[in-house]
């Protein structure tokens, strides 16, 4: 019989559909000894919060996250809410005693992130970073590739994450999803939206990164907020990066809105001595992988399709051949947080690895104001 878990989730906008679908399927697909229960979710405003709500089978609705932290029968606090929140709900969790699972990117800046790092681990509380693509079958499996010293020693890290929906110059700063462009919301732009994914993925394939040089843009300047009246854009809009690993390798980064066609390609390649590997969210279910120890005349990049049963995550969903897709990457995601309080382990990614991503970022854009190669701050 397994343990109830009960949730609070501040934010009901897209993370809060996904982690709401998330809690509804896990226990059907993954035999875990914690049962999610919905008990409230906290919006701001009264009507949407309360019909959304109802049409995800959440117990009540709040207006106030307070409300939730304060609420003795909550175990656990979900932040899905935009960047600028995060910092004082977590505190505030974290005194209270909940676990805390937190969306990405951890905080505003490095400094928040300490704070929240330091009052999570104080607490003693089990907690995650909603870093999904981990749980992206096809990534795990480029991890165990890379352990299995498939790819021997490692050169290059190449990785890219491009989106185009912010090239009309009509596009807001601020409201649903847009507040992304305000950086009094957001923290950062793209080096925080999208390159803190990029590099998660980067640290846990490839181990820390030591040194970046940054370079980041900012194509159009003045927008309007959703009232109307004028905004200057202070987030960057695109970042690109060279990188140093402590293991050797090199890397590049590049991230933005403003990539033409490309609407969430989120890509790496990986070279090493005896082989390279190469992912593509806009396929997410294949791998490439190239073999230098294959015979000479049978050498060529394969495409491995992550749907067997030997694939990570793939015996928990359909039959071989059945392709799983993002929101699984959630609940594949969730599913390791229940066995980690199962077994009593630490979860991950948690606090200190995403404090540890916040920090590179960080280093990313004072590299980009200085123009010079900057080392991540301690973490
Ligand atoms: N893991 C991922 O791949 C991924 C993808 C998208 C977003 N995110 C992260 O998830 C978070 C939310 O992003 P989103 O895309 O869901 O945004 P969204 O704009 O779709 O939804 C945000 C929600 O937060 C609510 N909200 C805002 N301020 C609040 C407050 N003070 N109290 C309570 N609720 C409040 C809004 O009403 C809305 O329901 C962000 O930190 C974002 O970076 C992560």
């Amino acid at each position: 019989m397994a343990k109830l878990l009960n949730i609070g989730m501040v934010g009901h906008g897209f993370m809060g559909r996904a982690h709401s679908n998330a809690y509804l399927r896990v226990n059907q697909f993954f035999d875990v000894g914690y049962q999610p229960v919905l008990k409230a979710v906290a919006g701001r405003d009264k009507d949407s919060t309360e019909a959304f709500a109802r049409h995800w089978g959440w117990e009540r609705a709040e207006t106030d996250w307070r409300r939730l932290v304060e609420a003795s029968e909550i175990d656990a606090i979900d932040i899905c809410s935009p960047n600028n929140t995060h910092c004082e709900i977590a505190l505030a969790a974290a005194a209270a005693g909940k676990m805390i699972l937190c969306e990405k990117p951890l905080a505003m800046n490095l400094d928040e992130g300490r704070r929240m790092t330091a009052a999570v681990e104080g607490s003693g509380k089990p907690n995650m970073v909603w870093f999904n693509y981990r749980r992206v079958p096809a990534i795990s499996l480029a991890k165990q590739i890379i352990e299995e010293g498939r790819l021997g020693k490692i050169f290059h890290y190449r990785a890219t994450y491009l989106q185009d929906w912010t090239i009309s110059p009509k596009v807001p700063v601020g409201g649903t999803a847009t507040w992304r462009l305000d950086k009094e919301v957001a923290g950062a732009g793209v080096s925080g939206d999208l390159s803190t994914h990029n590099i998660d993925t980067a640290i846990w394939l490839n181990g820390p990164v030591t040194r970046v040089c940054g370079m980041t843009e900012i194509f159009i300047k003045d927008r309007r907020r959703p009232d109307g009246s004028p905004a200057r854009v202070e987030i960057d809009d695109v970042c690109t990066f060279l990188a140093r690993f402590s293991n050797g390798s090199n890397g590049t980064f590049e991230a933005t809105r403003y990539a033409r066609g490309r609407k969430n390609k989120n890509s790496f390649e990986v070279n090493g001595e005896k082989g390279s590997l190469y992912f593509d969210l806009e396929d997410m279910h294949q791998l490439q992988y190239f073999a230098h120890e294959d015979p000479p005349h049978l050498q060529g990049w394969r495409t491995i399709f992550v749907t067997g049963a030997e694939h990570p995550y793939m015996a928990n969903w359909w039959v071989p051949g059945c392709v799983i897709g993002y929101e699984h990457t959630f609940i594949n995601a969730l599913a390791d947080f229940l066995k980690s309080l199962e077994k009593g382990e630490r979860a991950w990614p948690d606090f200190r690895d995403a404090l540890e991503t916040q920090a590179v970022a960080e280093a990313v854009l004072e590299s980009a104001r200085s123009e010079s190669w900057v080392s991540p701050g301690q973490v």
